[in-house]
């Protein structure tokens, strides 16, 4: 890590962790043999990004589109997740404050139990915020914020649609009260945006790189920091 590094490091780090299917082909694996690889490298990664000082990181785990996959490429992600969420000995051990994004009523009862748990244990940490996008999408999320105004304004809970400016709808999405996404790196060579952090990344910088998300190591992370910290940032001013 260099010194710009430290001077501009971004907060908020989104990743889109793309490539777990193709890594596992290349070796003649199953595709959950690559998630479960992806599963242990983003474990991996989010110690690293806590210890380099990243404040929030949020992980695409799920996406609203991803049910479309096979029932034992579905079951195997979400199994991947029960155990993760289980695992609440690690959270204490690492200090990282543990929030689910996403839609939460398609999940199976067990999940949210566990979900609920992890956040109710971790809420008192003091380490990194770590986001886990789980039956997640963009565009849902905002729609959903939408429909939350609507009911407040309706209700009377909301006085005045003057009154309710980016900084309040930016407060009823999932992110609510954090920061917005100063970098977001996608894995895998695929450029895309997917329907991820589509609000709270208006201003991120994004980061491609070809590596396939089970071959992502601390050392690509720094790359990508430092990447980051390279770009100047005018957020539309020149
Ligand atoms: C994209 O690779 C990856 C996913 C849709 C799943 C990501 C899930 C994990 C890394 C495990 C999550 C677990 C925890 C505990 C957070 P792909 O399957 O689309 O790969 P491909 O494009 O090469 O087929």
């Amino acid at each position: 890590m260099t010194e710009q590094h430290s001077e501009h490091l971004p907060r908020h780090v989104g990743i889109i962790m793309d490539g777990n299917g193709r890594w596992a082909a290349k070796r003649g694996f199953t595709r959950n043999m690559g998630h479960k690889r992806g599963a242990d490298v983003f474990g991996k990664i989010a110690r690293h990004a806590q210890k380099v000082g990243v404040e929030y990181l949020t992980v695409y785990a799920f996406s609203t589109e991803n049910w479309k996959r096979p029932p034992d490429e579905v079951a195997g992600i979400m199994d991947l997740l029960r155990s993760y969420l289980s695992d609440a000995d690690r959270y204490t051990k690492d200090n990282m404050r543990v929030r689910i994004l996403g839609d939460r009523a398609a999940l199976d009862d067990d999940i949210n139990r566990r979900i609920a748990d992890m956040e109710r244990r971790s809420s008192g940490h003091t380490g990194m915020t770590l986001n886990i996008a789980l039956n997640y999408g963009g565009r849902d999320e905002i729609l959903r914020a939408a429909h939350t105004l609507a009911r407040q304004y309706l209700t009377g809970d909301l006085k005045s649609l003057d009154s309710a400016d980016q900084e309040y709808f930016a407060g009823l999405l999932y992110t609510a009260g954090q920061p917005e996404v100063d970098l977001v790196i996608r894995t895998s060579g695929e450029t895309r945006i997917s329907n991820f952090l589509l609000w709270q990344s208006a201003y991120a910088e994004y980061v491609f790189t070809d590596v396939l998300w089970p071959d992502f190591s601390p050392r690509h992370f720094d790359a990508a920091i430092d990447e980051y910290a390279r770009r100047s940032r005018r957020m539309g001013g020149i």
